[in-house]
C-alpha cells in the first residue's frame, strides 16, 4: 500500500511536471532547521516559490517590514506563520517541493533545484561552501540589540548572468547583466537599487529586507549582505531558462501587480523646474491651447508651498488652485500634479503637531535634522509610522485626533480636488547642500544615523520611500473610496524612489536627476530595463535629462528632440528639467525671491527657461508635435501593455534577452558582455523594437534585429521599419537604417493597425 502510494505520487509528479498545466501542490508545509542558536524556516510560497527565513535565538515575529503579500495573489503558502512539518537538526537532510521548485537541505546546506519536464532535477544554486570560505550563512552580532549583520552566499558560475537589482540611473553604468558588479543597497538620488535579480539559469531571488547592504556578483559566489536585520528573509522562484515572463508573473504574484493607470497619464506630461505662479501656469495652458498641442498632465514642481511640510500651495502665488486647475482643464483637457516633499521645516504649519506627536523621523542624537535644502534645515515626516501616514493624508477623523484647523481642511480639500497625482521626493533621510550657503557639506544619501518608527536607517531605511508611497496611496484611496483590490487607478503619484513591490501602488517611478548628455540618454535604457526586470514597469525619466540642457546650442536642442523620440516609447512620456542658459544667471533663495539676470557668485549660472515643446526652434517644434501626436496614436497600445502588466506582470519595457535569448544566441552572448549595441535597444511591449540614437549629428543608426522565435516566424511576422514600411525579414542581423531627427529607429512586428488599436 505504502509502496503503491509512493509510485503513484512519483508518476503524478512526473506527469504534472510534463504537462505543466496543473500545479504540483507543495508536499510539505515547511522545514525547520535548528542549528544551535540559529533557526532557518523554509516554506512553500506562491507558485513554484519558496520563502526562507533565518534568525538567531528567536523566531521571526511576523512583524518585520515586508514587501511580500501574505497570502500571495496566486499559489500556495501565505498566512502560514512559521508552520512546518519537518524538523531538522544540525546537519540534517530533507527536501520539499512546490511546483517545479525543490528546496533541498543536505547535511544542513540548502540548495534549490528545478524539476524538469523529463523528471530530472537541475541544480540552480546552493549555499556557498568551501573549505576555507566564510560559512554560507554568516552573522555578526554586537549584542546591544537583537539585530545582527549578515552575509548570505550562494554558488554561481562565471558564465551566469544576473539581471535586475533596480535602478542605478546615473550616469556611467551601462549594464544589463550585473555579473561582476557590486550593487550598493542604499537609496539616493537616481539610485533605487532593489534586492531582486533574475538569473539566466531560470530563477529569481528576492531578499525581502529593506536593510542597507550590498549584493556582490562575483565569479563563483553571489553574496547578499545586510547591515542590520533581525531576520534574513528571502524568496526564490524558478521557471524554464529564458522564460522571464514566468518569473515576473510568479514574483509579482507575491509582491504585487501594477494597477492600470488612468488614461490621462498615458498622454503627454509637461513638467519643469518650475512654474512659479498661477499666471505662468495659465499662460502655459493657453499656449498649449493656441498651438493646438495635446497635453494630458501639467506639473507644478517644488516650492509651490510656503514652507516645506505645509503640503499646500502658498496662497500668495497660487491664490485659487481649484480655479487654476479648472481653467487648465478647460483650455487643454489636462489634469494637474503637484510636488509634495516629505521634508518639514520648523516654520511649517504642520511642524509642531508632527513634532509633538512623534511623527517626525529622528536621529540617534541631536534634533533630528535630516536635510538642508534651499536655506533651511528640515526633518522628515516619518512615513514608516502608520499615524504619520494617516496624518499626511489627514481625514476628518484625523482632524479630531490632532485638533487641526479648518483652514487646513480647506487646503486639503482644494488640493485633492485638483491634484490627483503627486510627485514625491522621498528617498529618505539625507543631507545635501544646494546653492544656499549652508555650511553642511554635501552628503546626498540617506545618513546612517536616521531613526524611524520601524527601525534604524541601516535596518529599514530602504523601505521609507515605499511606505511614503503607501501613505499617499492609502490617503487617496480613502478619499476616493477606491478599495485596495482595485486593479485600476483614478490617480497616480510620481515617486523618486521605491522598494521591491512598489508596483502594487498607483504610482510610477522616475530615474531622478539625470544629466543632459547623449551618453546618459542611452544609459537610461539600461536603467529602465533593469528596473522593469525587478518587477517595476511603471517607470519613466526626464525627457531631455534633468540638468544642464543648453538650448542655445544646436546640440542641446538636438539632444532634447532625440530624447523626446525615445520618450514616446516609454510607459510614460514626461518632459522635466531645467534648462541652462549661459546668458543669464539667477538666484533663487526661496520660492518667492526670484531674480532673473543676477549672476550668482558660485557654481554655474543658470536661468529657468521655458521648457515646453515650442522652446527649441521652429523646425524642432514641428518634430516634437509629430512625436506628441504619435504618442496619442499609441495610447491604445500602451493601454494594452498596462492591461497585460496588471494581469500577469508582463513587463512593458523589455530588455532584448526577455524575448530573444532562446531564438538568438547572439542576444544571450551580447547581453552577457553588455554589448552597447544590444543593451541600448529594447522592446516596448511585444511588438515594437526601439533603438534610440545616442550621438549628435547622426543620420544613420546601426540596429540589431534579433532573430525571431519559431512561433513568431510561424505567424509570418517580420521586422518592419516604422517609418518607411521596409521589411527586414525574421532578423538575426545588423542593418543600417536612416535615423532622421523626426524618425527614431523603431521596428514593428505584425500589423501596424493592430498595434495602433491595441489589438494583438
Ligand atoms: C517532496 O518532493 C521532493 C522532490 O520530488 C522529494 O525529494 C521530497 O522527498 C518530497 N518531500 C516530502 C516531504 O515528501
Ligand atoms: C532533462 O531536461 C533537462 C532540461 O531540459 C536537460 O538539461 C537534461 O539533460 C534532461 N535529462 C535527460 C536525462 O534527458
Ligand atoms: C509670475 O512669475 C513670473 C516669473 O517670476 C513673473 O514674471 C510674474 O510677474 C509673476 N506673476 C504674478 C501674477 O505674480
Ligand atoms: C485609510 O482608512 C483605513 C480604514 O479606515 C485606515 O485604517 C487607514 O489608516 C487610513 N489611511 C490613511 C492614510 O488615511
Ligand atoms: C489629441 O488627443 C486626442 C485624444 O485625447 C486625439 O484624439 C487627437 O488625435 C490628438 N491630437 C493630436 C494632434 O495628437
Ligand atoms: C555636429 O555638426 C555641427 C554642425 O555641422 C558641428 O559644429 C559639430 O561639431 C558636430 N558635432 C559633432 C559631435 O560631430
Ligand atoms: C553601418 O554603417 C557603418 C558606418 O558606415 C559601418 O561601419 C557598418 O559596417 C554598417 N553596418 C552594416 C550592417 O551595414
Amino acid at each position: 500500500m505504502f509502496g503503491n502510494t509512493l509510485t503513484l505520487l512519483a508518476a503524478t509528479d512526473a506527469l504534472l511536471a510534463a504537462t505543466n498545466s496543473s500545479y504540483f501542490r507543495p508536499n510539505s508545509t515547511g522545514i525547520k532547521l535548528q542549528n544551535g542558536f540559529e533557526r532557518v524556516y523554509i516554506q512553500p510560497f506562491g507558485n513554484h516559490g519558496i520563502r526562507v527565513r533565518a534568525s538567531l535565538s528567536r523566531d521571526p515575529t511576523g512583524n518585520e517590514p515586508s514587501a511580500l503579500l501574505d497570502p500571495p495573489l496566486e499559489g500556495p503558502g501565505g498566512n502560514e506563520g512559521l508552520t512546518h512539518d519537518i524538523n531538522l537538526p544540525f546537519q540534517g537532510s530533507a527536501s520539499l517541493r512546490n511546483g517545479n521548485l525543490i528546496a533541498q537541505v543536505s547535511l544542513g546546506v540548502l540548495s534549490f533545484l528545478r524539476a524538469e519536464r523529463n523528471g530530472s532535477n537541475t541544480l540552480l544554486t546552493s549555499e556557498y561552501i568551501d573549505a576555507k570560505a566564510l560559512p554560507a550563512r554568516y552573522y555578526v552580532q554586537d549584542f546591544r540589540s537583537s539585530s545582527f549583520a549578515a552575509r548570505f552566499a550562494f554558488t554561481s558560475t562565471p558564465d551566469e548572468q544576473f539581471y535586475g537589482t533596480g535602478q542605478q540611473a546615473c550616469c556611467k553604468d551601462h549594464s544589463v547583466n550585473k555579473k561582476g558588479q557590486v550593487v550598493d543597497l542604499i537609496n539616493y538620488n537616481s539610485h533605487v537599487t532593489l534586492p531582486v535579480y533574475m538569473s539566466n539559469k531560470g530563477y529569481l531571488q528576492f531578499f525581502n529586507m529593506p536593510s542597507q547592504g550590498r549584493i556582490e556578483f562575483s565569479p563563483l559566489r553571489t553574496r547578499f549582505e545586510t547591515d542590520e536585520a533581525t531576520v534574513v528573509d528571502y524568496y526564490f522562484t524558478t521557471a524554464e531558462p529564458g522564460d522571464y515572463d514566468a518569473l515576473q508573473e510568479q514574483y509579482t504574484a507575491v509582491t504585487g501587480r501594477q494597477p492600470a493607470p488612468p488614461d490621462f497619464m498615458l498622454g503627454y506630461q509637461q513638467s519643469k523646474l518650475r512654474y512659479y505662479n498661477e499666471s505662468q501656469v495659465l499662460n502655459l495652458a493657453r499656449r498649449f491651447h493656441d498651438e493646438k498641442v495635446n497635453v494630458s498632465l501639467i506639473v507644478i514642481d517644488f516650492f509651490a508651498w510656503k514652507f516645506q511640510g505645509d503640503w499646500s500651495f502658498d496662497p500668495q502665488f497660487f491664490p485659487d488652485p481649484a480655479g487654476m486647475a479648472a481653467t487648465v482643464k478647460r483650455l487643454t483637457g489636462a489634469e494637474m500634479m503637484v510636488s509634495l516633499w516629505p521634508s518639514v521645516e520648523d516654520l511649517s504649519v504642520n511642524y509642531l503637531m508632527l513634532q509633538e506627536n512623534g511623527l517626525l523621523a529622528t536621529t540617534r542624537d541631536g534634533p533630528g535634522v535630516q536635510d538642508s535644502f534651499k536655506g533651511v534645515y528640515t526633518r522628515l515626516v516619518d512615513s514608516t509610522n502608520p499615524a504619520a501616514r494617516e496624518f499626511i493624508f489627514i481625514s476628518r477623523r484625523e482632524y479630531t485626533t490632532f485638533g487641526s484647523t479648518k483652514q487646513m481642511a480647506a487646503h486639503w480639500a482644494n488640493l485633492l480636488r485638483i491634484v490627483r497625482p503627486i510627485n514625491v521626493m522621498n528617498f529618505g533621510a539625507s543631507v545635501h547642500l544646494f546653492l544656499d550657503g549652508q555650511t553642511i557639506s554635501s552628503i546626498p544619501y540617506a545618513r546612517s544615523f536616521a531613526q524611524y518608527f520601524i527601525g534604524t536607517q541601516e535596518a529599514t531605511g530602504k523601505i521609507y520611500p515605499w511606505l511614503h508611497q503607501q501613505a499617499i496611496e492609502e490617503g487617496l484611496r480613502n478619499l476616493t473610496g477606491v478599495d485596495t483590490k482595485a486593479t485600476s487607478c483614478q490617480y497616480m503619484s510620481l515617486t523618486r524612489s521605491t522598494f521591491a513591490g512598489g508596483q502594487r501602488f498607483c504610482s510610477y517611478l522616475w530615474s531622478g536627476d539625470t544629466d543632459s548628455r547623449f551618453d546618459v540618454l542611452l544609459q537610461q535604457i539600461t536603467s529602465g530595463v533593469s528596473v522593469t526586470a525587478s518587477g517595476i514597469s511603471a517607470w519613466t525619466l526626464d525627457i531631455g535629462g534633468f540638468a544642464g540642457l543648453d538650448i542655445d546650442t544646436a546640440e542641446g536642442r538636438e539632444l532634447f528632440v532625440r530624447w523626446f523620440g525615445m520618450g514616446v516609447f516609454l510607459p510614460f512620456t514626461r518632459v522635466h528639467g531645467y534648462v541652462a542658459n549661459f546668458r543669464f544667471g539667477f538666484v533663487e533663495i526661496r520660492h518667492n525671491i526670484i531674480e532673473p539676470g543676477v549672476v550668482i557668485s558660485q557654481g554655474t549660472p543658470f536661468l529657468l527657461m521655458p521648457i515646453p515643446p515650442w522652446s527649441y526652434g521652429e523646425e524642432n517644434f514641428i518634430i516634437i508635435k509629430k512625436y506628441i501626436e504619435l504618442r496619442y496614436q499609441l495610447v491604445p497600445y500602451v493601454k494594452k501593455l498596462f492591461e497585460m502588466l496588471q494581469k500577469t506582470g508582463k513587463t512593458i519595457m523589455r530588455p532584448l534577452y526577455f524575448d530573444f535569448s532562446h531564438s538568438d544566441p547572439f542576444i544571450a552572448e551580447a547581453t552577457g558582455v553588455n554589448n552597447p549595441l544590444i543593451v541600448h535597444q529594447y522592446m516596448f511591449g511585444p511588438r515594437l523594437l526601439v533603438a534610440p540614437v545616442g550621438e549628435p549629428n547622426a543620420t544613420m543608426k546601426e540596429v540589431y534585429l534579433p532573430r525571431l522565435p519559431g512561433p513568431l516566424v510561424a505567424q509570418k511576422l517580420t521586422w518592419t521599419h516604422w517609418w518607411s514600411e521596409k521589411e527586414f525579414g525574421a532578423g538575426g542581423k545588423f542593418i543600417n537604417i536612416s535615423a532622421h531627427l523626426d524618425e527614431i529607429p523603431v521596428f514593428y512586428l505584425g500589423n501596424k493597425e493592430d498595434i495602433l488599436q491595441g489589438s494583438f
